[in-house]
């Protein structure tokens, strides 16, 4: 593919960071020809010319290549992105709840239609942990990937653990330096960890999970006990996928927050940067660190797509197509800190193994052993409590 056209959807912080990538590019060089937004209203920092408020300007545009869907509807996403392949066209995008949510459709679609969509930007932002898992790993069979997928939450943690912030500061900064998802609660409650974690299990175990299936429970109960409580043993805390081989056969994955120590390579992962740690059969354990958010490194990670796209690069999904083995479960076991108010708690949970309990007048915990299933049906419970769980080790 040559001389590259370009028709983009939305021109928010990601949108920018392409654009300023792409004026600054010294090496692959595309243009974008039309971008399409939805606030006819909004004073725009570029030529107006360039911009349209009707998507099929960029969808029929014949002379349009590839389609770079930054917006952040992730139903209103999918279907620009299907009209896109359906009219032949490749798509990049960096929408990872669109591609979580829709990714049995999509695999369906790049085969029905011959078209690639490339995401790398969709997970992690500019630490290339998609192709990598593609390309690298395509063959090693991995035991586990963990790590930090999110930049705002692991900024905030930094923030208020750290340096003293409060929680609505640390917030507030990382909406401002625009790392945090539009609704903030996607990024604290670990929805967009795991649209992150469900992608990337695609890529290194070839299972497609329903993120519905997946426990997912954020930073937003965290209180100043818990990071006492981490303090004092030694712990940094961060919000951490984990996905995981459970047997030769089942495959479980989980958000949770977790107490690292000094040793983990996460530990030391500050502010906005992410870090996949991912655990190969025969290769062992290797880190990736990198920045997770933010404009220019999230769209460097979308020039890098346009630029795979040019020399026709696609995903090959090969362990889903050649070795899929794996079912995904969450009958897994896995041991917790918990924050509690009443003993009546303990009981709902059924925990397995409780091996220490403590009481005092401002901070009672147990650490002990639950089964995830057990953890799932009782998430909302824990939430509305404003209880707070975090996985050891
Ligand atoms: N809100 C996301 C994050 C943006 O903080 O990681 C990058 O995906």
């Amino acid at each position: 593919m040559k001389n590259i056209n370009l028709g983009l959807f939305g021109f928010g912080s990601v949108g920018h960071g392409l654009y300023t990538a792409l004026d600054q590019s010294t090496g692959f060089k595309a243009q974008i020809k039309r971008i399409c937004v939805k606030n006819k209203d909004k004073s725009r920092d570029i030529d107006m010319q360039m911009f349209t408020f009707e998507k099929d300007d960029i969808l029929f545009d014949p002379e349009i290549d590839v389609v770079v869907e930054l917006i952040d509807d992730a139903e209103a996403a999918f279907e620009i992105v299907k009209t896109a392949m359906e009219n032949k066209k490749h798509v990049v995008t960096s929408n990872k709840k669109m591609v979580a949510m829709h990714l049995q459709e999509l695999l369906d679609l790049q085969r029905k239609y011959q078209v690639g969509i490339l995401y790398e930007a969709s997970a992690c932002g500019s630490i290339p942990i998609i192709r990598t898992l593609e390309e690298y790993f395509d063959n090693e069979e991995l035991v586990q990937v963990s790590g930090i997928f999110n930049g705002t939450t692991n900024y905030i943690l930094t923030k208020t653990i750290k340096d003293g912030l409060t929680y609505a500061e640390a917030l507030k900064e990382a909406q401002l330096k625009g790392f945090a998802e539009s609704d903030p609660t996607n990024d604290v409650e670990g929805f967009d960890a795991k649209y992150k974690a469900v992608i990337i299990a695609l890529h290194a175990f070839g299972i497609v999970v329903p993120p519905t299936e997946v426990l997912n429970f954020g930073i937003s109960t965290l209180n100043e006990m818990d990071i006492l409580y981490a303090r004092e043993k030694g712990f940094n805390i961060k919000l951490s996928p984990i996905i995981k081989k459970t047997s030769e056969k089942k495959l479980a994955l989980y958000v949770l927050p977790r107490f690292v120590n000094s040793e983990n390579h996460l530990y030391k992962v500050e502010n906005e940067f992410n870090g996949v740690i991912v655990e190969g059969k025969f290769s062992g354990e290797q880190f990736f660190q990198g920045r997770g958010a933010g404009s220019l490194p999230t769209g460097s990670a979308v020039l890098s797509d346009i630029s795979a796209l040019s020399y026709n690069y696609q995903y090959e999904y090969k362990k889903n197509t050649q070795h899929q083995t794996h079912a995904y479960t969450n009958d897994a076991d896995i041991d917790i800190y918990l924050r509690f108010d009443d003993d009546e708690i303990l009981k709902e949970l059924n925990f397995k193994e409780i091996r220490a309990r403590f009481y005092s007048p401002n901070h009672n915990y147990v650490l002990g052993t639950i089964n995830l299933l057990d953890l799932r049906s009782k998430q909302q419970l824990l939430l509305e409590q404003r209880l707070f769980c975090a996985v050891l080790g």
